[in-house]
């Protein structure tokens, strides 16, 4: 397959997955991960980002009760929260509210780097839910800087889990609502 073909089967590829065997996701790998979140584009190329990775099983389980919609997170060996920095911000005030499309950007590039490699993710939402929020900055002792994103379940897939298919042509305007 081409450059093309390999990328754009793997963006099709992608799908959330909430189930994952014990099998360790290795550090390496973890890092890697984080490689391609921190290749995403930023607005001003700011990089108003943190990236904070857990593999130690009593903060997984911690992270996992703070969300009734991310109770995989305390079964999966390995999360990622994607956070914004509002230092980042301090000289660009007003760029502060491109935080999210930043980090989400980040988000989509980890997500497929983990397509990628045969692991299984799932995007579990912080912001803008504040008692989540909340939880996770209790959990992980954030300053009040450090805005959590979301939090990335990690891990191999323990079932088979089929992509969705999305397109629907309706949605595409050439040239015009
Ligand atoms: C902003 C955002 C927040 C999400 N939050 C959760 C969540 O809290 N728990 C969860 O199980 N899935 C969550 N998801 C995953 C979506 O449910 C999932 O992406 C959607 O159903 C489409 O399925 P797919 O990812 O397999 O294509 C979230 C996805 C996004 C983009």
């Amino acid at each position: 397959m081409n450059k093309a073909d390999v990328v754009f089967e793997n963006i099709l590829s992608r799908k959330s997955v909430r189930s994952y065997t014990n099998q360790k996701v290795s550090r390496d790998d973890l890092m890697k991960i984080v490689k391609a979140g921190m290749a995403a584009p930023t607005a001003i190329n700011i990089q108003p980002w943190e990236f904070i990775v857990i593999d130690d099983p009593k903060i997984l389980a911690d992270l996992g009760g703070v969300n009734r919609a991310g109770q995989m997170i305390a079964k999966a060996p390995a999360a990622i929260i994607v956070a914004g920095n509002m230092d980042a911000y301090k000289d660009r005030p007003n760029a502060r509210d491109f935080w999210v499309q930043d980090t989400s950007a980040a988000t989509e590039n980890i997500l497929l780097q983990i397509e990628a490699m045969g692991l299984g993710a799932v995007w579990t939402a912080a912001f803008p839910v504040q008692e989540r929020m909340d939880g996770i900055r209790k959990v992980l002792n954030l300053p009040d800087n450090i805005i959590p994103l979301n939090v990335i379940a990690v891990g191999y897939p323990d079932t088979e889990n089929k992509p969705k298919d999305k397109w629907k042509e309706n949605k595409l305007h050439w040239n015009a609502y």
